[in-house]
């Protein structure tokens, strides 16, 4: 995705070989204009399947996921990020292993608004070693839906998520990719 990838090139910053800050258009500050093409371009992809519901996960999943709810037209709900204490009664829960921030905390979503039989896409901004995505599709799959589709708005490919997601057969789309940061430089997968 051309526009994505300059805007990446124009405004990302290189913090490490490893993490890529996008906040001046996606994790902390919004383009919605951008975000508007970003959920154009997942609804172009997905055009050949049909879903029932977005899931997605606090906070910046919301964003893409919302517009992209918004051009399909249908509902967006998404997993909150509780705190392992926290009570939490007929709720689909998951742990997830944050690597950014070498820690492990617990999502959840109300079991109300995962249904028997529906298809899901999972929408998230990005994509690393898939632990976000894996407990979203644990949670889909505990309410007995089916992940029809995990669309990713910035894929790291030098981190496994992807490639582990894609070889479990889930059709995992990704706008853009990033083959690695090295030399202080951002090098996309064609
Ligand atoms: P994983 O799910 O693929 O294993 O990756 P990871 O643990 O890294 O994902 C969890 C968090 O880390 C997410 O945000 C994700 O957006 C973020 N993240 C991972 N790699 C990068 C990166 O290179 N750059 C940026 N900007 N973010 C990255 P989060 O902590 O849950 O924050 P938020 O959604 O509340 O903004």
């Amino acid at each position: 995705m051309e526009i994505l990838k300059n805007r990446i090139l124009k405004d990302a910053e290189i913090v490490s070989a490893q993490y890529l800050k996008v906040d001046t258009f996606l994790n902390n500050q919004i383009d919605p204009s951008l975000i508007e093409e970003i959920a154009s371009e997942f609804t172009a992809r997905f055009s050949d399947t049909s879903f029932n519901k977005i899931l997605t996960i606090e906070s910046s999943g919301i964003a893409p996921a919302v517009m992209t709810g918004l051009k399909l037209g249908i509902p967006v709900v998404f997993a909150k990020k509780n705190e392992p204490s926290a009570i939490i009664k007929d709720a689909y829960t998951e742990m997830v292993h944050l690597w950014t921030k070498k820690c492990d905390y617990k999502i959840s979503v109300p079991s109300k608004f995962i249904k028997k039989g529906e298809r899901i896409l999972i929408i998230d901004d990005f994509l690393a070693n898939g632990s976000v995505s894996h407990a979203l599709i644990s949670i889909t799959e505990q309410g007995g839906s089916r992940v029809g589709g995990v669309g990713i708005v910035i894929e790291k490919g030098f981190q496994d998520g992807g490639k582990i997601l894609r070889e479990m057969g889930y059709r995992v789309e990704s706008l853009v990719i990033i083959e690695n940061l090295e030399n202080k430089k951002i090098n996309f997968r064609e």
